[in-house]
């Protein structure tokens, strides 16, 4: 049960200035945890269907020790973006894409769902709730996070039998410590991160525990992040533990196959698409890791991470640089077009924008 009574750390006493914003040095921000005023919870049984949620002061949430997510991993979540534009106008993107995947995902761990219509209301009332806390435009953006819960008691490796649909939501900025700076990734050849029939194309919460220690060992040898390999051959790259992965050589675009290992995600599938409608050629077919050194460049995307070239990738102790800088880049071109639609510079032709 959402507990109403003792945020641990509400800021609803944060100073509020005159002009609307919250009173936060915006410059810098990262990807940590700015906890904010209001979070989105809407509650039902196992045999129903969600109706009727509400807003409630941030903070802490009360669960039973038996609850199925804590015991048996049974939850699910999701990120997505509120941006200011130059205008004022307050933007989602294609957060119906948000809510199909995580109904697919539901389906994967015998949850009930939010219709996507009640998704996407849930994200505005949430996103309306902390409009302070959506920075100024060109300083980042509110990520919303929703998460699906299973969060009824059970002992015996079953369904809960109630679930909990949440948002909270943090003003964020740039997902690496580097920036948009060129990031170093690290091939992983120990530990895999899905495996065929697995949960690794739904956005479960077990995905990411896992990768938690070889992300770690990375961190630690002074990579950004790790680079997974599929489970089968160990041949051929899947994703990176927080993003999708891009190839480009000879101006082809190629990407993994989201065939169940691997997450798909929504700024992957838009960059397919305006690189398609941009006519540039696009491939989504296995990518042996050989490929990706030989590569001319390689980029990543996510919605927390947004896009970012690769600078280098290391490989069994071989290491490979990119002219990642390069200004007329494939990332560099595809992130103006991307970034166009979602600040309004490029007309929105496919009804990604929704306005809030
Ligand atoms: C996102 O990009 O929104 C994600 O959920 C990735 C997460 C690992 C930060």
């Amino acid at each position: 049960h959402a507990a109403t009574s003792s945020p641990i750390s509400s800021a609803l006493s944060h100073a509020r200035s005159e002009n609307g914003y919250t009173e936060i040095d915006w410059d810098k921000l990262g990807f940590g945890l700015t906890p904010t005023d209001y979070m989105y919870v809407m509650k039902c049984s196992r045999d129903e269907e969600f109706t009727e949620g509400q807003l409630i002061p941030y903070g802490n949430i009360e669960l039973s020790p038996a609850a199925c997510v804590l015991n048996y991993g049974q939850g699910l979540f999701e990120g997505l973006k509120a941006m200011r534009r130059e205008n004022g106008k307050l933007v989602l993107f294609r957060a119906d894409q948000n809510a199909l995947r995580m109904r697919i995902g539901a389906e994967r761990v015998c949850m009930p769902s939010p219709s996507v219509d009640q998704f996407i209301d849930a994200v505005k009332q949430t996103a309306l709730a902390n409009k302070r806390w959506i920075p100024p435009p060109g300083k980042g953006s509110l990520y919303l996070r929703p998460l699906l819960l299973g969060t009824g008691a059970v002992l015996g490796v079953a369904p809960a039998p109630e679930y909990t649909f949440l948002i909270y939501a943090s003003p964020v900025r740039n997902y690496f410590k580097e920036g948009n700076a060129a990031l170093n990734l690290y091939v992983e050849d120990q530990f895999d991160r899905a495996s065929r029939g697995g949960a690794g194309g739904v956005k479960s919460i077990t995905n990411y525990a896992p990768g938690l220690k070889p992300l770690e060992r990375a961190k630690k040898n002074g990579y950004s992040d790790v680079l997974y390999l599929d489970s089968e051959s160990g041949k051929y790259i899947e994703e990176v533990s927080t993003c999708n992965i891009f190839v480009v050589k000879d101006s082809i675009i190629s990407t993994p196959p989201t065939k169940g290992t691997i997450l798909p995600g929504v700024t992957r599938k838009s960059i397919v698409e305006i690189a398609l409608e941009n006519g540039f050629k696009v491939e989504e077919r296995q990518i042996a890791v050989e490929e990706l050194l030989e590569a001319d460049e390689a980029f990543c995307t996510g919605t927390a991470v947004v896009m970012v070239p690769v600078g280098s990738v290391t490989y069994k102790g071989k290491r490979v640089d990119y002219q990642a800088t390069n200004a007329n880049s494939m990332c560099k071109r595809l992130m103006s077009l991307y970034s166009g639609i979602q600040n309004g510079l490029i007309e929105d032709k496919k009804g990604w924008i929704i306005e809030i």
